[in-house]
């Protein structure tokens, strides 16, 4: 564990501990307030984020930001991440072994920025985060507490790309984690 942002984004320049590596173009970190009281973890990075280096820049990415803008909420004020930081070939699901090498950031991420209200967002972020007896149908938009956080489940925002009728309830679940915070 490193007690600084600046020694933690040192020491993954250039990690290899998981097979991932190997087809990366850019390890995709995370982005935004490093004091945050909400943060939101996604599933890895996308082709546009591996090109970028920043997670959520692409089509799911202009979703989340759609939803912030209407509910206020300014992408510079959370923290975002992903649960592995190097783009999984042809964006399938990260492996468990993949996983698990790359948690340890995740994690130092989370003790760092200290947040009140973590967002986890889809499946592959409930399940990696709280448990894989967790599921995203029946466990989104509530809460769930643990050591101190409050836990928000909500859909990827991937999956409102393929199915529109989920946007009112990640939506929802969104405004339900900002009103929480705003009566913290
Ligand atoms: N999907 C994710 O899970 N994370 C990103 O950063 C982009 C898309
Ligand atoms: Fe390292 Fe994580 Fe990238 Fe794997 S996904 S190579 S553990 S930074």
């Amino acid at each position: 564990m490193y007690n600084s942002f600046e020694e933690l984004e040192n020491s993954i320049v250039g990690c290899n501990k998981c097979k991932l590596c190997s087809n990366r173009n850019n390890i995709v970190f995370g982005c935004g307030n490093k004091n945050a009281d909400l943060m939101l973890i996604g599933e890895g990075p996308g082709a546009d984020e591996d090109i970028q280096g920043i997670p959520f820049v692409g089509k799911a990415g202009k979703l989340m930001n759609a939803a912030f803008d209407a509910l206020g909420i300014n992408r510079d004020d959370v923290y975002i991440a992903n649960v592995v930081k190097c783009r999984p070939p042809n964006n399938r699901n990260p492996e468990k072994d993949e996983e698990m090498a790359c948690l340890d950031y995740l994690r130092n991420q989370v003790i760092l920025v200290k947040p009140k209200i973590i967002v986890l967002l889809g499946s592959v972020a409930l399940k990696a985060i709280l448990g894989n007896e967790y599921s995203i149908t029946s466990s989104r938009g509530k809460w769930i507490e643990k050591k101190g956080i409050l836990y928000m489940p909500t859909f990827h925002p991937a999956a409102l790309l393929r199915d529109e009728k989920k946007k009112i309830d990640f939506y929802n679940d969104l405004k339900e984690a900002r009103n929480r915070l705003e009566n913290m």
